[in-house]
């Protein structure tokens, strides 16, 4: 009988069985067998000169004889995205561009694709999701660099291989893991086995050739699909893709990047020629404040960056229990976190109340120095008051204790100085003259449009 190329390993305790069971007869967990392509044989055979046991040991060298040549990175010619990167692709590098579905992953791969294209860089693009009409159709919108874009619509992995191995581009796109499909597993393409099969031969690939492999793949709201997740330990670089679909505005991180900080992020703006960098997000967002009860700047860090945004409060009565908390762009559990310290520390008590916070732009900010800003946001939506003198906005930052102390964020001279930028004055951050929350409370409460007082 023929043997089949693949067996199942549980991921608990590495029981080997030819066939899938839902429960490991190893350890008896369920639902922990992943399919895996089977070793050739003969790959743990002895090599030629062996000795020991059959195998050659190796000689060890000092990490100063290792011969490391320096490339030159490749630029995407998208300046958030080298940014993220930490300057550039690096040939033979494996980077993973995870985000949700619609996001515009396909539209920055190939608006990058088109612009290495231009600057005399071998290009491939593997699309297995869309027929490459569809893909055509999307390059029109982009403009006549993404139309240079080599393509092949193709999803079986050992016909997407032999073609790189004989294109041998620089840099090769494959738009998603999640389609491709390798012959030796018996899985439906988007099973963890395949997902990592497909992204450790495209790896082997990658660093055997020196060819940047940019792998798409989707993430669904919790994160938890088999795909970007089961891959991030294996590539070198993992970026994702935030942002609400409806939304114009979206941020590129990176989650992990062996040859770069993994501080940065990029905002893009959707638009109908494509994805379009914002390079002053922070004047788009100011300009774009409300200046309504409930409304407050934070001067936020994106990575090494300062960016600032507008926080928005709603606070309305309710007679559900227990009553709504939703947070848009900031964590939820922060959000609890800073109603209890305004409830005990500063008196505002929202117990009967529903409260929705969220960040203008459909922007994510996950440092605790956005605290501040949010409780301020709170008090001004229960007190009905504009916060901030005259036509500017009223601007913060900084962290709360439990204990209802304001305490230090990160960079606060970069934020200031970005405040300034956009002529807000008067920012409240930490400091001795406002050490505690209910001490900013005050001083911003202070702070009052007066017609808006009136209202
Ligand atoms: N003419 C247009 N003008 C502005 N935005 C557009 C236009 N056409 C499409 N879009 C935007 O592009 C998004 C789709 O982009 P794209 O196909 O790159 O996303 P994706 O992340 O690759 O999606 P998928 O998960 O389906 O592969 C749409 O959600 C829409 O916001
Ligand atoms: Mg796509």
């Amino acid at each position: 009988m023929a043997r089949s190329s693949s067996i199942f390993v549980c991921s608990a305790c590495g029981h080997q069985s030819a066939k899938w069971h839902g429960r490991c007869p190893g350890c008896e967990e369920w639902d922990t067998l992943v399919e895996e392509a089977r070793a050739p044989q003969g790959a743990t055979r002895s090599r030629a000169g062996t000795t020991r046991g059959g195998v050659a040991p190796l000689v060890p060298v000092t990490l100063g004889q290792v011969q490391a040549p320096r490339v030159a990175r490749l630029s995407t010619g998208i300046g958030e995205l080298d940014r993220v990167l930490g300057g550039g692709l690096v040939p033979g590098s494996l980077v993973l561009l995870g985000g949700s579905p619609g996001i515009g992953k396909s539209t920055i791969t190939t608006s990058a694709m088109g612009n290495l294209a231009a600057s005399a860089n071998k290009v491939l693009y593997v699309s297995g999701e869309e027929s490459a009409a569809q893909v055509r159709l999307r390059a029109e919108r982009l403009g006549a660099g993404a139309l240079a874009v080599p393509i092949v619509a193709e999803t079986d992995l050992d016909t997407i291989i032999a073609t790189i191995e004989t294109e041998r581009p620089d840099v090769c796109v494959v738009d998603s893991v999640q389609v491709m499909h390798s012959a030796s597993l018996t899985g439906a393409p988007g099973s963890v086995g395949q997902v990592r099969e497909v992204a450790g031969r495209l790896m082997n690939l990658a660093k055997r050739l020196g060819v940047a492999v940019v792998l798409v793949g989707h993430v669904t709201k919790e994160g938890a699909l088999a795909g970007p997740r089961v891959l991030e330990h294996l590539v070198d670089c993992v970026l994702s893709f935030e942002g609400e679909r409806e939304r114009t505005y979206r941020t590129l991180r990176a989650l992990k990047n062996r040859f770069g900080s993994t501080n940065e992020a990029g905002v893009f703006e959707m638009r109908e020629e494509g994805l379009v960098e914002v390079e002053d997000a922070s004047a788009r967002f100011v300009a774009e404040a409300t200046r309504a009860p409930g409304s407050v700047v934070l001067c936020a860090m994106e990575g090494s960056r300062p960016l600032l945004v507008e926080v928005q409060a709603l606070v309305a009565p309710t007679e559900l229990v227990p009553p709504r908390r939703m947070a848009n762009g900031v964590d939820r559990n922060r959000l609890a976190l800073v109603l209890a310290v305004l409830a005990r520390h500063a008196g505002i008590a929202v117990g009967s109340a529903d409260v929705f916070v969220s960040l203008a732009g459909g922007v994510r900010v996950d440092e605790p120095g956005a605290d501040l800003a949010v409780a301020l946001a709170v008090a001004s939506a229960v007190k009905g008051v504009t916060l901030g003198r005259g036509a500017k906005p009223l601007a913060a930052f900084g962290e709360l204790g439990l204990t209802g102390e304001l305490r230090h964020a990160a960079h606060p001279d970069r934020r200031l100085v970005e405040a300034r930028k956009f002529g807000l004055d008067g920012v409240l951050c930490p400091g001795e003259r406002l050490p505690t929350l209910r001490a900013a409370l005050q001083s911003g409460l202070s702070q009052v449009t007066p017609a808006a007082r009136a209202a």
